[in-house]
């Protein structure tokens, strides 16, 4: 059986790979961070799973991942856990590059001193690429110019994986993956932000929605697809770095007009700058502001990523649109608000799924 070791279990990534990794008969060991509130709602629904394992940790503490690594012995080891607000990373930037930066570090540190036979999967990110991007869309031979704290972290990150597959022949691979969403995304990334806030002006229960940069490219997929291209990394012969994304990108405001069109309105533009307005055309009420304490002191304009290489190598392919994915979020956050029965619920099966956590949090 394999056994595979997760940071940042609690996490949207780390809920759907756990899932993934269960189908496929491993044991999953993870480590899930002490909070003053219960923090796991995204892994309820598999917590009773007799090959799941769950552990007190934090990357930040070296001796604790020691203890853990050396009696649990994984055969993979997925290190998901950062502190992965761009926004946020400029506010606690230390706290950011102790956890997304030296994190993986503690983790490689632990493998090579033990002499651990397993493959190490780093979560990189396309934040890395960050803004004088010399090539539309990025790939792996991109130049990584950072843009925040997280970005300038996750970098540290890569470049010390690369670096102790080299010099202790480890099988560690990066993966750069693009921006992914999903119904469990964190509630304050722009694209839940954005579903949560239409299903609750829809339902009568909040009156806008404000926002930062509208003009921001994202290359935004489903995370679901994204864990996937992890664990077939760790698969392969040889460890290497590959790109993940769909190769089309859009806008905050295209994302945001297109999960408002799916409840049936329309918006128009007026204004210009911080005095910019989204209003409904039918009932001319302002449904999108700016606040400026939602723009960062350095923007990445524009990601789109090139994944080739996966595709050739992993055999790799999102099946995912955008505008599945706004569909799939919208349902979900429509249920969350008041189970609007005008809905089509054509994707029954992933709100089932997150029903149950939903429920799993209140009973808790
Ligand atoms: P997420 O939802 O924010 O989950 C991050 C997880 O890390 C959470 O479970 C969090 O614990 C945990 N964590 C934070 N600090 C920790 C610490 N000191 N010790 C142990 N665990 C800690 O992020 P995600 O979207 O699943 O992303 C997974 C990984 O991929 C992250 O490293 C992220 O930076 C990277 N990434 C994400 C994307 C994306 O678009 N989603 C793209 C590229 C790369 P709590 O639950 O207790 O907060
Ligand atoms: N969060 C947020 N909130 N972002 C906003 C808002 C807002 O109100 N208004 C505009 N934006 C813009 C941000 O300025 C950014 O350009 C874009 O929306 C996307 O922001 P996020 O959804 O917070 O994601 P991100 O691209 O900064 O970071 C995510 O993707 C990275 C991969 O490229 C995170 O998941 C990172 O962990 C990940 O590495």
């Amino acid at each position: 059986m394999k056994k595979a070791f997760i940071t940042g279990v609690c996490g949207q990534d780390g809920s759907y790979l756990t899932e993934l990794l269960l189908e496929k008969n491993y044991e999953v060991h993870a480590i899930i961070r002490r909070s003053s509130i219960f923090n796991t709602h995204r892994i309820d629904h598999l917590r009773r799973n007799e090959n799941f394992f769950q552990y007190y940790g934090d990357l930040t503490d070296s001796s604790n991942l020691n203890r853990l690594l050396k009696t649990i012995k994984p055969t993979e080891i997925y290190n998901l856990a950062a502190q992965s607000h761009v926004g946020v990373s400029f506010d606690v930037p230390e706290y950011t590059a102790d956890v997304a930066g030296l994190g993986t570090l503690r983790l490689l540190e632990v493998i090579r001193d033990s002499n651990l036979d397993c493959k190490f999967y780093q979560a990189g990110s396309s934040e890395m690429f960050g803004g004088k991007i010399d090539t539309i869309p990025q790939n792996e031979n991109t130049k990584f110019t950072p843009r925040s704290p997280y970005g300038v972290a996750k970098l540290y990150s890569h470049w010390i994986t690369v670096n102790y597959r080299e010099a202790y022949n480890l099988f560690a691979c990066n993966g750069i993956l693009f921006n992914h969403e999903s119904p469990r995304r964190g509630e304050n990334f722009v694209t839940r932000k954005i579903t949560r806030a239409v299903a609750a002006i829809i339902s009568g229960k909040q009156e806008f929605l404000e926002l930062g940069n509208l003009d921001a490219k994202r290359d935004w997929g489903h995370a679901k697809e994204y864990v996937k291209a992890q664990w077939m990394m760790l698969q392969q012969e040889q460890p290497d770095d590959y790109v993940i994304a769909t190769g089309k990108c859009y806008s905050i405001r295209e994302f945001a007009i297109k999960a408002f069109e799916y409840v049936g309105i329309e918006i128009v533009w007026k204004g210009n700058g911080l005095n910019e307005v989204g209003i409904d055309k039918k009932t001319n009420k302002t449904l999108i502001k700016i606040n400026k304490n939602f723009y960062r002191p350095t923007e990445v304009d524009l990601l789109l990523g090139d994944a080739t290489k996966a595709k050739e190598k992993l055999g790799w392919k999102p099946r995912y649109t955008i505008d599945d994915l706004i569909a799939e979020m919208m349902e979900y956050d429509l249920y969350i608000e008041n189970n609007i029965k005008s809905v089509n619920l054509n994707n029954f099966g992933a709100i089932q799924e997150n029903i149950n956590c939903k429920q799993a949090i209140h009973v808790s």
